[in-house]
């Protein structure tokens, strides 16, 4: 069997073992020389080698047969991991993730019979999305299709199941409303076995109108992260995962890789880094952006800033994002606010443009945004929040406002914009360079060049 050449480590590993396989299959019955001495002994050897032939020849059939079932699914395999595109970046020091994944898989039962739906729930900041993320990067490539809604609270029904449509069918769907969609889903997916994440929903409408219990094939999973569990229990979903705060060890962990670049805290500041975990209580968001925030500055200052805190309660996650802001430079607050009221979601690359480049640098740097993998900037929707009340308090509204329905149309021209900071250089972005959603949601109300 000739080699099946295969780029990457993993993938091509399994494919030259198997070759191998194969090989020592076809190989192994033929009789030795030796045993060739007399005439009798020769005719009896060739009728024996005539069966063995025939023998070999059968198991070489038969392991053909193999070979072309095993390279099918190498090649399913492939187009499931290697071409499709989507891998999360899951977080930049992932702590206990694997056990949460391994968890989830258990209520899930990946390969089992039926449909099934689970719920990741928690508080705001635990890492719900983190979790989704990581499942859809250890599972997607064992469903026939799969599909990550992000952010469903925001979205509108009819963009989510144009979404679903797109990723699970490869089409460019255009549905013009809640109903026709719903019918689409129905006919096109109920064969197909499906992987569906729907992450942070608030709506129970949301769950209604976009996995009802056999839409989808034998064999699909449906995900749903929310902070409400109301909404699972009226579902009737009984697969819950409830995702805890982090343990002190674990705290220590992650605050320590964002504030130090390592695993501990040196001696010096152990002290400190107790008091600012105890300030984050277990939440990986407040850990991060705490972490952040107090990395290279001077014992001094980190007991200034620690002192800040005295008399918040310790829970109060906003306190934690609102003194990071704070702490933001001018120009770094503005491009925290743009990007809150008009990029989350958008290309960072067309962003680039029109703001110093060393601004997008220092909100990385300071955990209040993530660039995913396709270049998309991602910001916390207590973040997000944050940037937005700061905007709405402005005396002077320097920003467009964007205030929308679900389901509202784009290009709805019910409210008239602000002008705002960006509104000059917006027109020159189109769809494509803020994604779908995100050019929808922040400029359908005016009329962008496409
Ligand atoms: N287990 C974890 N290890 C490391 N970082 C985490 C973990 N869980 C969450 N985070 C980080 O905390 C932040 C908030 O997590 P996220 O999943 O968005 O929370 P949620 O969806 O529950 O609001 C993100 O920056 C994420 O990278
Ligand atoms: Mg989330």
């Amino acid at each position: 069997m000739s080699g099946f050449e295969v780029s990457g480590g993993e993938m091509g590993w399994v494919v030259i073992g198997a070759s191998r396989q194969v090989e020592r299959n076809r190989c192994r019955l033929f009789p030795l020389p030796e045993q060739r001495e007399s005439k009798r002994e020769k005719e009896r050897i060739g009728e024996r080698e005539t069966e063995e032939r025939e023998y070999t020849r059968e198991r070489e059939r038969e392991s053909e047969g193999y070979e072309a079932i095993f390279i099918n699914n190498i090649v399913d395999q492939i187009i499931n991991r290697v071409l499709r595109p989507t891998y999360w970046n899951v977080a930049k020091h992932p702590i206990g993730i694997q056990s949460h994944v391994q968890d989830v898989k258990k209520l899930l039962d990946v390969g089992g019979n039926g449909r099934r739906m689970v719920g990741i729930w928690g508080t705001s900041g635990i890492g719900k999305t983190t979790i989704a993320k990581a499942i859809w990067n250890a599972i997607a490539h064992e469903f026939e299709g799969s599909c990550f809604l992000p952010n469903v609270r925001e979205g509108s029904l009819v963009q989510l199941h144009e979404t679903l449509l797109d990723k699970v069918l490869g089409k460019n769907w255009k549905i013009q409303s809640v109903d026709e969609g719903i019918s689409v889903i129905k006919k096109r997916l109920r064969h197909k076995k499906i992987l569906l994440i729907l992450d942070d929903v608030d709506q129970l409408e949301q769950l209604e109108n976009l996995a009802g219990d056999d839409w989808f094939g034998e064999g699909s999973r449906v995900i749903i992260t929310t902070k409400d569990r109301g909404l699972l229990d009226n579902r009737e979903i009984e697969l819950i995962y409830e995702v805890k705060k982090l343990e002190y060890n674990q705290a220590l962990e992650l605050f320590s890789w964002h504030a130090f670049g390592r695993s501990e805290p040196p001696k010096d500041y152990l002290k400190l880094a107790q008091r600012a975990i105890a300030f984050a209580d277990g939440l990986p968001l407040a850990l991060t952006i705490l972490g952040s925030h107090l990395r290279n500055r001077s014992i001094g200052r980190w007991q200034v800033i620690l002192d800040g805190y005295k008399g918040e309660p310790y829970t109060h996650i906003e306190r934690i994002l609102q003194k990071s802001y704070d702490a933001l430079d001018d120009d770094a607050k503005e491009v925290f606010l743009d990007i809150a009221c008009f990029f989350k979601g958008g290309n960072k690359n067309s962003l680039l443009g029109i703001v110093p480049k060393n601004c997008i640098e220092v909100l990385i740097d300071k955990a209040m945004i993530t660039i995913e993998f396709n270049h998309r900037i991602l910001m916390h929707d207590l973040l997000e929040k944050l940037g937005k009340d700061i905007v709405h308090k402005e005396s002077d509204r320097t920003r467009l406002e964007f205030p929308r329905t679900r389901d509202e149309p784009c290009g709805d021209p019910g409210i008239t914009p602000t002008p705002g900071s960006l509104l000059k250089t917006m027109s020159s972005f189109t769809r494509e360079d803020l994604g779908h959603e995100t050019f929808c949601q922040n400029f359908g109300k005016v009329s962008p060049v496409n």
